[in-house]
């Protein structure tokens, strides 16, 4: 049963034939209180482990607690623990941030970056981004690069110059032979916490897009997952992931309920 669970990104990845295994990200963005983190950390350790690879990002307060609660049950392994941001410096003056190499040195093998909210919210631009997948990369941190256009932008046209333009950025910095050491998160803006997800064909546009510019920037596009959020249940997973460059998906809402997040990972297979 934990034979898959143990196998990172990488290993499931045979040349020429691609297996990229499917990952699961819950994201639980600031939601949680002590005594609900405690109730959804025994959840998610009491359910059968899917063969997919899981993965939750709590707020960070709440990291060394869920930490606590994996390795308690012996789930460290098999349910690995994601930062939700990052700093893009190294250390030093940046009140409120955290490195990468905190992150790293604490257990963490992923962070989510660029998260939509943080665009909107934070101001942070497609170079911040790429800055801070950097230096994931130069400290073996996985970042979870998360790209996506608003509604406007998907009805004006320019949905796709605007993910290229995304895409461009980290082109930019991030070396050829490091293009295998992230995922990227297909969100549409709309389509997260709206309860509109986008279809499943809706989806596969786009990541057949991200698919191809991964093949022209790197060396190793087996090994980039490209994940969809936005509006991710039990109820539309299936249907998703049977489109062929989904890989997984990164899920907000329904992360925070073990039985929706079990069952959406059970249908990534
Ligand atoms: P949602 O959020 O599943 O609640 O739409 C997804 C996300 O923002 O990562």
């Amino acid at each position: 049963r934990f034979a898959a669970a143990l196998a990172g990104p990488l290993e499931s990845v045979s040349s020429g034939d691609i297996m990229r295994r499917p990952l699961v990200a819950g994201n639980w963005k600031m939601n949680g209180t002590v005594t609900s983190v405690d109730a959804l950390v025994t959840g998610l350790v009491s359910a059968d482990s899917p063969s997919c690879e899981l993965l939750v990002c709590p707020p960070s307060v709440f990291l060394a607690q869920v930490r606590a609660g994996l390795s308690v049950a012996g789930h460290e392994e098999e349910i690995g623990l994601g930062a939700q941001d990052v700093s893009q410096h190294e250390s030093g003056a940046f009140t409120g941030e955290n490195s990468a190499d905190m992150l790293v040195e604490f257990g963490c093998r992923y962070v989510l970056i660029g998260h939509s909210e943080r665009r909107q919210y934070h101001g942070e631009s497609d170079e911040a981004v790429a800055a801070k997948v950097e230096r994931c990369l130069a400290v073996g941190l996985r970042p979870i690069v998360c790209i996506g256009e608003t509604l406007e932008q998907r009805r004006n046209g320019s949905m796709l110059a605007i993910i290229a333009q995304q895409l461009g950025a980290l082109a930019q910095t991030v070396a050829r032979e490091d293009w295998g050491r992230f995922d990227i998160a297909y969100e549409p803006v709309w389509a997260i916490g709206t309860g509109e997800s986008a279809s499943p064909e809706q989806a596969q546009e786009v990541h057949a897009m991200v698919r191809s510019t991964i093949t022209d920037h790197g060396d190793s596009e087996d090994c980039t997952r490209i994940l969809y959020g936005g509006s991710v249940n039990d109820d539309n997973a299936k249907a998703l992931f049977e489109m062929a460059d989904i890989d997984g998906a990164l899920v907000g809402g329904a992360s925070l309920n073990v039985q929706s997040f079990i069952s959406i990972a059970e249908s990534a297979g």
